[in-house]
């Protein structure tokens, strides 16, 4: 008999075609963009509004039936893997926006609109949501795993982005988080709480998002530099002086090699910052003759500078698309994709030990990082099927993330834990991983939300 079955009953008399067990969708839902192995669902539902949800996930708990949210499948730490059978309960459809208050600077979205989508919508306002990490992933997708991206630097990451939320609990029960007030101090903060959770406490069907009004002027370069350890140190006085970066990016020459295979970018394989710059015209002119002083003095040359919206596109697609450039370097294998971040003044000595014991190591490894908040990928290329070289990329990545918290920081700067990092919670947070504990069995007792995630195996 097919697995959960009473439950897949249940769920095709509910939701009628809009529950399938069919192969290829099962098929897709099971994917990853990392190195992750395909971990199929059960059956795959489209809900369609959040009472849908509610009467989904009372039937999946009255029958222990895992259910693992899906939007676009981007996560990096296999997040949307439903490992553990079940449901992928695919938020897709659940695509509008519903407000806009551009009085009060913020919007409400339902979960599965994309980043890109909701900033089309949102193009004749003058507002602008600023949260990139890349992908075109969707908000949900985003707020469940505590997204940042490129310009976090400035405008903070889905932490600060966010004002409320609506969500399904474990019980079918819909809660409503925050309020559309910039500010609260109305007891413990569940927002929070949800936001970065990976659908381990609920499952968000709704999100009101901070906007930004949009930049009068914005411009962006590129410089390169003879060093990894010169451009990180150029990234940290620059940080330290407090020049408002929108985007400050490291790729080291690796990467640059990638990018002139894949995109025919043409650029000296040497270590580079791209760059951008917002404010008004003058803002923006003075900000970058302010960080082009700092970069003279570490031996910055090369700058090219894209003033036209689509020179700026062209730019950050490339960046955007590191990872698929860094797939180009050794073709037919996956990328391991580390993601530290530690306080900005120890960011020069963690690149820089990155880089060597990669090469050292005799791996492939692009390197791209946020670094004007301290964070950074190695992009290791590994055939998951040599063991061999699974065990080199796993003793690297285990002792880059154990310099991260000697360091003072943190295993995961942005992409979470999913299934790939639970062996480091312990030893980043030591006794509170107990309270994260009992948190889960406070929402969750049946451990029926994305469960295998997020928590370590054990008790
Ligand atoms: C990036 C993704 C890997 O920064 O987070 O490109
Ligand atoms: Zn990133």
């Amino acid at each position: 008999m097919m697995a959960h079955a009473a439950a897949i009953d249940a769920l095709r008399a509910l939701l009628g075609d809009r529950l399938t067990t069919g192969e290829s969708h099962r098929d897709q839902h099971g994917r990853n963009e990392a190195w992750y192995p395909l971990a199929l669902p059960d059956a795959v539902a489209f809900p369609e509004s959040t009472e849908e949800v509610a009467e989904i996930v009372r039937i999946c708990n009255a029958h222990d039936c895992p259910i693992t949210p899906y939007a676009i499948g981007s996560s990096l730490e296999g997040q949307h893997l439903p490992i553990k059978g079940g449901l992928s309960l695919d938020m897709m459809r659940m695509n509008k926006v519903l407000a806009v208050n551009d009085a009060d600077l913020n919007c409400v979205v339902q979960p599965g609109i994309t980043r890109e989508e909701l900033n089309t919508e949102l193009r004749a306002t003058g507002l602008f949501f600023p949260i990139d990490p890349g992908a075109n992933a969707s908000i949900g997708g985003m707020a469940a795993t505590r997204a940042s991206g490129t310009m976090a630097v400035r405008y903070g990451t889905m932490r600060e982005n966010i004002l409320a939320l609506e969500a399904v609990m474990a019980d079918g029960t819909v809660i409503r988080t925050g309020s559309q007030a910039r500010k609260s101090a109305t007891g413990y903060d569940l927002t929070h709480l949800l936001i970065g959770s990976e659908g381990t406490l609920g499952i968000i069907t709704e999100v009101t998002l901070k906007l930004q009004g949009q930049p009068e002027a914005v411009s962006a370069a590129t410089c390169r530099f003879e060093s990894v350890e010169a451009a990180v140190n150029c990234v940290i006085l620059t940080i330290q002086s407090g020049i408002p970066m929108a985007r400050i990016e490291l790729v080291n020459d690796m990467m640059v090699r990638g990018f002139n295979i894949h995109n025919d970018a043409g650029l000296p394989e040497k270590p580079h910052l791209f760059l951008e710059f917002h404010g008004s015209p003058a803002g923006v002119a003075e900000q970058a003759k302010a960080f082009g002083e700092i970069a003279a003095d570490f031996g910055a040359t090369g700058f090219v500078h894209a003033k036209k919206p689509e020179d700026r596109t062209r730019l950050w697609a490339m960046r955007h698309g590191g990872h698929y450039a860094t797939s180009a370097l050794e073709p037919g294998k996956r990328t391991m994709a580390t993601d530290i971040c530690v306080p900005i003044s120890k960011l020069a000595e963690a690149v820089v030990r990155a880089e060597d014991r990669t090469r050292a190591l005799g791996l492939t490894c692009t390197i791209v990082g946020h670094v004007g908040d301290g964070n950074f990928h190695c992009g290791l290329r590994v055939d998951p099927d040599d063991a061999e070289e699974l065990k080199r990329c796993k003793d690297f990545v285990n002792e880059l993330n154990d310099l991260a918290l000697s360091l003072g920081g943190t295993v995961s700067g942005e992409h979470g834990i999913g299934i790939g990092k639970q062996a480091y919670m312990q030893r980043e947070h030591g006794s509170a991983l107990t309270y994260m504990r009992a948190i889960k069995t406070a929402f969750d007792p049946n451990n029926i939300l994305n469960p295998g995630k997020l928590l370590p195996p054990g008790n």
